[in-house]
């Protein structure tokens, strides 16, 4: 077996990290952070433990525990691989930064297991929503597109057929790897989507399924894919939306929720003439429906 990337490097410790989040699974929160406490006295830098131990004490009513036990974890990871640094901006402590090493170590982690629980067990269906928005508004036909973040490839399944090239690019080595196996990308790129969009031109239909929840603000991603589109190019995507007054929000669940109006804004702000836009369930999350937003826009 390969080792434990998250392991503290002490069994003990370890074992002491896994019985906790037993406890944490039978919703006994609070003892689940006393014992994770007793894990980290004996692997005091152990950044994901302290990670951990936050999401314990928040389960458990404790912000003040969880806050001091993310500050920690973060001091522990200045990459940013456990997300303590966008917990604590999602809580008003601190900028949340960039999420993208956050996005990868979680990516990573759940590619196997991708699919069956979020398409079995959640209910997800960004991508045959989407795929149909773009159908319905004449452009799922097209020459190239591109799958941002395009993950185990469940969004490239449903355009496959409609496309005469399909590139995928995503942040996660693991998601690209279940990706591959499916077979149907002409390319997979391992990279931050800004970065790969920056030395791309010519593409006919560029997809984002459930990715820019991870991105934050919707201005910077509109002004990477703009360019690259030709003439009469299509952009879909979807978001998370909340009906608070700002633009965008970091949830506590470390995705970004947009307000529809304001998203629509933007897309109009930078130029993209607005095909379609649709209220949408995403997914669901701990029973109840993720409100969402399919939008269909065309580079005019
Ligand atoms: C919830 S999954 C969705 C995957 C796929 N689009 C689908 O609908 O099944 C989000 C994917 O976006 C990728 N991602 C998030 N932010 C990214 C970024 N800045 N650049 C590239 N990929 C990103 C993640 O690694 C992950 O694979």
């Amino acid at each position: 077996m390969p080792p434990n990337p998250h392991s503290s490097g002490d069994p003990i410790a370890d074992r002491r990290g896994a019985y906790a989040e037993a406890l944490a699974s039978e919703r006994a929160y609070a003892e689940a952070a006393e014992v994770m406490e007793q894990a980290l006295e004996l692997v005091p830098d152990w950044a994901v433990g302290w990670y951990s131990l936050g999401r314990h004490h928040e389960a458990a009513g404790s912000l003040e525990g969880a806050i001091a036990a993310w500050r920690r974890s973060a001091e522990l990871d200045p990459e940013g691989r456990y997300g303590a640094a966008l917990k604590l901006a999602a809580y008003g402590v601190g900028s949340a930064g960039r999420a993208t090493a956050y996005v990868e170590t979680l990516f990573d982690d759940y590619a196997t297991r991708f699919e069956t629980s979020l398409v079995d067990r959640l209910g997800y269906r960004v991508p045959e929503a989407l795929a149909a928005a773009v159908a319905a508004s004449g452009r799922l036909t097209a020459g190239r597109a591109v799958d941002l973040g395009c993950g185990t490839g469940l969004m490239g399944v449903r355009v496959r057929p409609h496309v005469g090239r399909l590139d995928g690019v995503d942040l996660s080595q693991a998601m690209l790897a279940e990706a591959r196996r499916k077979g149907i990308y002409d390319s997979l790129t391992r990279a931050d989507l800004f970065d790969y969009l920056r030395g791309e031109d010519g593409i006919d239909l560029v997809l984002a399924a459930d990715v820019l929840n991870y991105t934050g603000p919707l201005a910077p991603v509109l002004a990477a894919v703009r360019p690259v589109l030709n003439p009469g190019g299509c952009f879909a995507f979807s978001l998370e939306t909340h009906e608070g007054p700002e633009a965008e929000i970091l949830r506590t669940s470390l995705r970004f929720a947009h307000r529809p109006e304001a998203a629509l804004a933007a897309c109009r702000a930078a130029g993209f003439e607005l095909l379609s836009s649709r209220a949408e369930s995403l997914r669901h999350d701990r029973g109840e429906p993720v409100a969402g937003l399919l939008v269909v826009l065309s580079r005019g």
